[in-house]
């Protein structure tokens, strides 16, 4: 696996790639690895001649400052782990490397309003900074396919967007959510977890089916009460949200007889930490 840190060397070596034709797929990522990550790495290599992975903890995208200065740095396992799944090349930057320019390299996109509902509405400012960073890291890898899981959902709604908007000739693929055996999303924030906390934290899926399970034979209204009662009677957990949304434009729904692909989503403290899932309903 080759390890690049500057621009100026992985544009080099990718443009020759490119040049011979290569298919370029793409996997971003803030590390802390896990199954998760390594699944997109998985697709990727199935479909494309050379995958490009980024570690890169994106400050402008984090509107709590402990909470970036909490997130979990590991780059020696995490190069290992991408080295051992197949990874071909890993672009790991510094942050004056990516915003050698200061911060004012901010692309005006217009989301739709895709931005502004639930990690939006709660996390101000973090869907500029994730447009921010990962346009720049599409204009950097220029890879043919991108790859952006589920677990993430609103933000693969929002890269999706953002590539339309502003031209990218870039296949953006979805890709499911890995869970732990109980059910829980991996998270790179699962390891700020204490061993209680890790316990409970199961609930957050559990809810979310419960409310996949039950549609249709309750209201929206009473299954998303129901959910957040299931949450907080655990003394634990803390729901900031539990949205049921129109899978592509992201609309709450408050209709059983809504046609269209909907999902459930959930932000949950756990202790301290923030979690976030999601699940399709039809
Ligand atoms: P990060 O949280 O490291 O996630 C990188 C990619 O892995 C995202 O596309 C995310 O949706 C996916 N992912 C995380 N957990 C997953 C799971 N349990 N199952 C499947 N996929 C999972 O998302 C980011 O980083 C950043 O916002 C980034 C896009 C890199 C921009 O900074």
């Amino acid at each position: 696996m080759k390890i690049f840190e500057t621009i100026d060397q992985i544009t080099r070596f990718l443009s020759e790639k490119r040049a011979s034709g290569e298919r370029i797929g793409f996997v971003p990522t803030m590390g802390a690895l896990h199954d998760g990550h390594l699944s997109l790495i998985r697709l990727a290599k199935a479909d494309c001649d050379l995958v490009v992975s980024s570690i890169f903890v994106n400050p402008t995208q984090f509107n709590n400052p402990e909470d970036l200065k909490n997130y979990p740095r590991m780059p020696e396992s995490d190069s290992q782990m991408l080295a051992e799944v197949g990874t071909d090349v890993l672009f790991s930057p510094a942050v004056s490397e990516m915003y050698a320019e200061g911060f004012g390299t901010l692309q005006d996109v217009d989301l739709g309003g895709l931005e502004k509902v639930m990690e939006g509405a709660h996390r101000p400012g973090h869907f500029k900074g994730v447009v921010q960073v990962v346009s720049k890291l599409f204009d950097i890898v220029q890879p043919h396919v991108a790859y952006f899981g589920e677990k993430d959902y609103q933000q693969l709604a929002v890269i999706r967007r953002m590539t339309e908007q502003l031209g990218y000739n870039i296949e953006i693929v979805g890709c499911p959510t890995i869970r732990e055996s109980d059910g829980l999303a991996m998270s790179s924030r699962n390891l700020r977890l204490s061993a209680e906390e890790r316990k409970v934290a199961v609930k957050i899926s559990e809810a979310l089916k419960y409310i996949q399970t039950n549609w249709k034979k309750k209201s929206p209204e009473q299954l998303i009460a129901e959910a957040t009662q299931q949450l907080e009677s655990t003394g634990i957990l803390k729901p900031e949200y539990i949205e049921i949304a129109d899978a592509k434009d992201l609309h709450e729904v408050r209709d059983s007889n809504y046609s269209k692909p909907m999902r459930a989503f959930a932000a949950v403290f756990c202790g301290p930490v923030r979690l976030i899932d999601n699940i399709s309903i039809s």
